[in-house]
């Protein structure tokens, strides 16, 4: 391991230690490579000074919250596993605008946090974004918003903490991945694919309700299932079904059945700043499509998202 990377974790914890002096403070954990790389640093800075909060928001994708409470249970680390999921909901019902939408979660995960800080006594937050976060949330002086990343402008203006300290805003993720192969994170985290702070309600365009993340989840299942049979994952950036709001005419048991679409999105990338769409053979995208619409009898088409990054961002909304 290159010893540059060693003394940047040194680095990165000693200026965590400086920020937080004796105080306590709370890391937001989404069980993603940065929070996680963010949660082992702070761990590193301030011991039991620190609590790691987990919160379910009821948008994850079938069985994720499960293993990631897994996961961190065996780290040796306060954990806290929130189940909000039915707050979030309430809060998103009838929003169909994706800034809103990135909005109203941005907003909510705060109010957990606060609340949580408020019990533990903890002053500082403590969270995973990246370089391009900032970047596509329009917070350089040099770059427009494309969108708010949650986890950056989704932040309400007034906030209950001392101040918020983010150790990886200056990396892109291949670099955080270096620095979590350097912390020892186990590979089921380094490897996972990006997933987004907004989650699946950025995949269903439109309002979210139960029954259509009832379907995407089932969808994101067998693309998942079938990009990994295939080994196909190490080579992707991200692979990931998307539920349209337009409805559709086919043909279901002879029927006609007018129903929904998913599209497919699947990309190769370095660092999310730019990306291509993947050229997956059309065998395995022809099984993917099959299974999914014979699965899912909501869905009558599949289609597959052949656009780069720009024009188009790597997520939907
Ligand atoms: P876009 O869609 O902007 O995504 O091309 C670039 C990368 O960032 C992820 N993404 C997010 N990550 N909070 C995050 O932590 C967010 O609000 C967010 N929005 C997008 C996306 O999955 C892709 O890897």
């Amino acid at each position: 391991m290159p010893s540059k990377t060693v003394n940047l974790v040194k680095k990165l914890v000693a200026e965590i230690k400086e920020k937080v002096g004796e105080n306590r403070a709370i890391v937001a954990l989404s069980g993603g490579i940065d929070s996680s790389v963010s949660t082992v640093l702070a761990s590193k800075a301030l011991g039991k000074n620190l609590t790691a909060v987990f919160v379910d928001q009821g948008l994850m994708r079938e069985n994720e919250s499960k293993e990631i409470i897994k996961t961190f249970k065996k780290f040796n680390l306060n954990f806290l596993a929130l189940n909000e999921k039915k707050k979030f909901l309430k809060k998103l019902k009838g929003v169909k605008d994706p800034e809103k939408k990135r909005k109203i979660i941005g907003r909510e995960f705060i109010r957990v946090f606060e609340k949580v800080a408020k019990k533990v006594k903890a002053n500082y937050l403590i969270q995973g974004t990246i370089y391009p976060d900032i970047i596509e949330s329009g917070y350089s002086r040099k770059s427009e918003k494309i969108k708010t990343h949650h986890n950056v402008g989704g932040l309400p203006t007034k906030i209950k903490f001392k101040a918020i300290i983010e150790p990886l805003k200056d990396f892109y993720k291949d670099e955080v991945r270096e620095i979590a192969k350097k912390i020892g994170l186990p590979e089921e985290i380094i490897f996972r694919q990006p997933f987004p702070g907004p989650a699946l309600a950025v995949r269903i365009i439109g309002e979210v309700t139960e029954k259509k993340l009832k379907i995407l989840r089932k969808a994101d299942k067998i693309l998942r299932e079938e990009i990994e049979k295939e080994k196909l994952s190490e080579h992707l950036w991200q692979y990931f079904p998307v539920l349209l709001d337009t409805k559709t005419t086919g043909i279901k048991g002879d029927k006609r059945a007018y129903g929904q679409i998913i599209a497919i999105r699947i990309v190769e990338s370095r660092n999310a700043m730019t990306a291509h769409f993947a050229k997956i053979p059309y065998q395995i995208l022809e099984k993917i499509s099959t299974r999914i619409t014979n699965e899912i009898p909501e869905i009558v088409r599949v289609v597959y998202d052949t656009t780069h990054k720009p024009p188009s961002t790597i997520e939907w909304e």
